[in-house]
């Protein structure tokens, strides 16, 4: 490996491959799209502008999976992340207070996103990975809006279905907006997920991690406030225009693809959540057993000479915790196959040889 620049953030490693590299760093699945989304794509429409909305039939399809929805109650958006920053950007337009509640630790785009809609970040800490209601009940108070990412990048931890329940009254109650980020919600283990629902709740959701398709960038929003999604579209149309046609007519196929396709990836991710966790235990490390989605979020000392010695020697890529608000962890994505996750514990147990108090 040549040189050996600083280690700023997650943009110095998405997209690092080859060369040797084992990558637990970005939270992309390396399983393969459901097939049938290369159908169809010789139409000539799919060159030309598209409605800022999102294509109709991918909206109707969607509109499909939430009940009394309609077409009309979403925007279909360049991946869940431009779906929140045009949440923030409208939210921060209109009056009231300009305060956001975020989960910490979060997704790292959180902060920024906020920030760069001039709206204020406000946080509370996680206990265990959830979320402390007492503390969540003081500060919902004096905010616009709150986030919830349930199941959470970075945790990989689920809120229980009380706890989300109480979030759906409280926030009911107040007038308080949740944007709820549903990009894992069908990548949980265990036991059924609860999706917060209600007039004042924004549902982010994305085709990157369900149907494998980060790269093509769909994802959407959904309000049942007509009102606001008009806002949403009036905002986009300013800034990327409609969604990339082809990925909408992708994610139209993929939506039409047996639903088997989720259910055996999920199986997938499962036995490899058991390989990854059950690796670092022994090897020593504290954390938590993800419940969804696919990440690990392990305690370690000097965590930034961790990183460097990791990539640098042992070319192996793992993201520091203090990237998502949780200093003194790592950040491992599981979404690479087995035989890589085992060769990559292997290299973590040399690097750890000698530094056995970094776990402590
Ligand atoms: C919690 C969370 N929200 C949003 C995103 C962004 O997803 P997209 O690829 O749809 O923009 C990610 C990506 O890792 C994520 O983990």
């Amino acid at each position: 490996m040549v040189g050996k620049q600083k280690i700023t953030g997650p943009a110095f490693f998405i997209g690092k491959e080859g060369d040797g590299l084992i990558s637990f760093g970005s939270g992309q699945p390396d399983l393969p799209p459901p097939k049938e989304i290369f159908k169809g794509l010789e139409n000539p429409r799919l060159f030309k502008y598209g409605l800022i909305q999102g294509d109709k039939k991918l909206r109707e399809a969607l509109a499909g999976e939430y009940p009394k929805a309609k077409a009309g109650n979403f925007v279909i958006t360049n991946g869940a992340s431009e779906a929140l920053d045009l949440a923030m950007r409208v939210l921060a337009k209109m009056p009231g207070q300009n305060k956001i509640l975020l989960c910490r630790p979060y997704y790292y785009s959180y902060p920024p996103i906020v920030e760069f809609a001039g709206l204020q970040p406000i946080y509370t800490q996680l206990k265990n990975g959830l979320i402390d209601l007492d503390d969540f009940k003081k500060k919902i108070k004096k905010v616009k809006a709150v986030l919830i990412n349930s199941p959470s990048n970075p945790t990989g931890r689920v809120e229980t279905m009380e706890t989300l329940k109480a979030i759906e009254r409280i926030t009911k109650k107040l007038g308080v907006w949740v944007i709820s980020d549903e990009v894992y919600k069908d990548l949980i283990y265990g036991r059924e997920n609860y999706l917060i629902k209600g007039r004042h709740v924004i549902t982010i959701n994305s085709f990157s991690k369900t149907y494998a398709m980060c790269g093509l960038r769909v994802g959407y929003l959904y309000s049942p406030d007509r009102e606001f999604v008009q806002k949403i579209t009036d905002m986009k149309v300013h800034t990327s225009m409609n969604t990339n046609s082809m990925g909408q007519a992708m994610a139209l196929s993929a939506m039409r693809a047996p639903r088997s396709y989720v259910k055996n990836q999920v199986a997938i991710w499962e036995k490899r959540r058991d390989l990854i966790y059950g690796g670092l235990i022994k090897l020593g490390f504290d954390l938590w057993k993800p419940e969804g989605a696919f990440y690990v979020l392990p305690k370690i000392k000097n965590t930034e000479s961790a990183l460097g010695e990791l990539y640098y020697k042992y070319k192996v890529i793992v993201y520091n915790g203090a990237w998502f608000g949780a200093p003194g962890r790592i950040r491992l994505s599981y979404a690479l196959d087995e035989k890589k996750i085992e060769e990559g514990l292997r290299r973590i147990k040399k690097f750890l040889k000698g530094k056995e108090s970094w776990l402590k």
